[in-house]
């Protein structure tokens, strides 16, 4: 193993091990921890047909005093759960989920980077069908995997403010399919996002697909924005993931800070008039945005794109502090992997 653990980018490298299950005849097997990293499925199956797949995605973090943690996992046990119902895919339980996760780390535990180099072991749980499928119809078949990588920052400047930009696509349908992590809703926006990167966005800020008046969200984050007094407001909506960062940060926000949320509707119109936004999610962490492009127009975040927010900085200081056990947790929040 040789790893700049100094210098790594969000990208795959492999691990030695992968869990591994497979449902059939209606039930999971036990599932084994296997050092193949190669899938090898029917052309037929119900993945590469109807992209019958879905993922979760959360990471492994050293602490201060050099124990192995995971974050808040039975939330994406529990959000798994949600996208295998609206996708006709089996559950895999939330308890195996959890177990086999730890597993998996454990297995890998070498490549959890060390403490303090803002690395991170991420860790990836998905499900697809696998079975030959020609009509329009669920699978019968399935595997659940979990891997490894060790990952750096998910945008090249680590915590710098980005640039983000209002784009002419839609990455979502009207009616909601946002709030499931499904294979087919990221390759909806892989032509935004290549198309945000060709003309200098870090990102696209997606708007509601109905009305294209509301902010939702960015490819792969939620957003929170800071108000002139200080309240944490954060888009409601279905057709976005609902992110366990932001779920965690409004806590942290009202519980560590003492500062008030919201959770509304927010229209594009309002963004003008705050102070802070930053995107939140697994990858991304906390990160900071510093100017938001919609056609010809152009908002400048009074943050500016030298330095986090100082509301996104406590936020940040918090959650991280809590996740590298600096902080006390709230109940339930670290899972002990070592
Ligand atoms: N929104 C999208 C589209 C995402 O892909 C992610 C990442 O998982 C998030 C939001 C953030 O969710 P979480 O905080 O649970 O990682
Ligand atoms: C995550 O933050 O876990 C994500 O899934 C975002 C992206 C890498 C898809």
């Amino acid at each position: 193993m040789n790893i700049d653990w100094n210098n790594l980018g969000f990208g795959y490298i492999k691990t030695p091990y992968r869990f591994i299950s497979h449902f059939k005849d209606g039930k999971w097997d036990e599932g084994v921890l296997s050092e193949d990293e190669i899938v090898k499925i029917n052309e037929c199956a119900g993945v590469l047909q109807y992209a019958q797949t879905c993922f979760e995605g959360l990471k492994a973090y050293r602490t201060t005093d050099n124990r192995v943690v995971c974050f808040r996992p039975d939330l994406n046990a529990k959000r798994m759960h949600d996208s295998c119902q609206r996708l006709e895919m089996p559950v895999y339980p939330d308890d195996k989920f959890i177990e086999a996760v730890i597993k998996t780390v454990k297995s890998n535990i070498d490549y959890v980077p060390p403490y303090g180099y803002g690395a991170t072991l991420y860790i990836r749980p998905y499900m697809f069908g696998e079975n030959p499928v020609i009509g329009v119809k669920p699978a019968d078949e399935y595997q659940f995997r979990i891997f490894t990588t060790p990952v750096g920052p998910y945008f090249k400047g680590g915590v710098k403010p980005i640039t983000i930009r209002v784009p002419d696509f839609d990455r979502a349908a009207p009616r909601g399919t946002g709030h499931i992590k499904a294979g087919l809703n990221y390759a909806m926006s892989l032509h935004p996002i290549v198309d945000a990167h060709k003309n200098g966005f870090d990102e696209n800020m997606y708007l509601d697909p109905a009305t294209r008046t509301k902010v939702e969200e960015t490819g792969g984050a939620n957003f929170i924005f800071i108000t002139k007094d200080n309240t944490v407001v954060t888009p409601k909506s279905n057709s976005i993931l609902p992110s366990i960062t932001r779920r965690s940060l409004l806590y942290v926000a009202e519980k560590y800070l003492g500062l008030k949320t919201i959770e509304r509707e927010i229209p594009f119109e309002e963004v003008k008039t705050f102070k802070e936004c930053a995107l939140c999610g697994t990858a991304a962490v906390l990160s900071p945005v510093g100017k938001i492009v919609n056609k010809d127009t152009e908002i400048l975040l009074p943050s500016g794109m030298e330095n986090m927010g100082e509301v996104t900085k406590q936020l940040y200081d918090t959650l991280l502090g809590i996740q590298l056990g600096k902080i006390d947790p709230p109940e339930g929040w670290l899972k002990e992997i070592i």
